[in-house]
């Protein structure tokens, strides 16, 4: 078992399906998927799923209902015009700056038109994010704004859109908070 993240399904993904129109089929994507709740759920709705993460269950390599591939995001090759859906939640903040924006601009070009992307990630209010500047290293925090004001210059629609400062509580850390920009955003052209 590679971490304990990616067992419970993103709220995102239910308030989707809750409160959108959306048709469930079609490819998706779940990029950092962990132990795969999100891309279980996505292929119980009706997608065909490929989940993707540097680390994986091992159980994952012939799962039937999801294809797990074990690989960085940064060497993930992205079909242009292919997925009906995609979803990154909190993995973001492990890439570079740059990476981060590359694969952004990767997950725009992915998408078919008509296609929603479901993103979450580390904003500066979070409590790891002054450390991480000091290191110079680890981490890429949005600004507040920030990801939203992307999605708008790419032309998305944005369905669904929120920063908020929640508590969590997990190994190695304990208990601590994290500044989390939650976005919905459709590729309408
Ligand atoms: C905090 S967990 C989030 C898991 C799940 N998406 C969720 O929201 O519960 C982050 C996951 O991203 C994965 N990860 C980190 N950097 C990655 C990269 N460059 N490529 C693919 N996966 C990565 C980690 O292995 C981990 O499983």
């Amino acid at each position: 078992m590679g971490n304990e993240f990616g067992k419970k399904v993103n709220y995102l993904l239910q308030q989707l399906y809750d409160t959108q129109d959306i048709t469930c089929d079609g490819d998706a994507l779940d990029i950092g998927c962990a132990n795969g709740a999100n891309s279980i759920w996505l292929a119980e709705k009706g997608f065909n799923v490929v989940g993707i993460d540097k680390i994986l269950p091992a159980e994952f390599a012939d799962h039937n209902d999801v294809k797990f591939l074990t690989t960085s995001v940064t060497d993930f090759n992205f079909q242009p015009d292919f997925y009906s859906l995609i979803i990154a939640a909190n993995i973001l903040q492990f890439l570079i700056r740059s990476e981060k924006y590359k694969i952004l601009a990767s997950i725009e070009k992915s998408l078919k038109v008509g296609g929603i992307f479901i993103c979450e990630s580390f904003t500066v209010e979070d409590e790891s994010y002054k450390e991480s500047v000091k290191r110079d290293s680890y981490g890429s925090y949005f600004e507040l704004g920030e990801l939203e004001a992307w999605a708008i210059k790419c032309g998305f629609e944005v369905i669904f859109s929120n920063e908020k400062v929640v508590k969590d509580n997990h190994a190695p850390m304990g208990e601590h908070s994290h500044g989390i920009v939650s976005l919905i955003i459709k590729k309408n052209s």
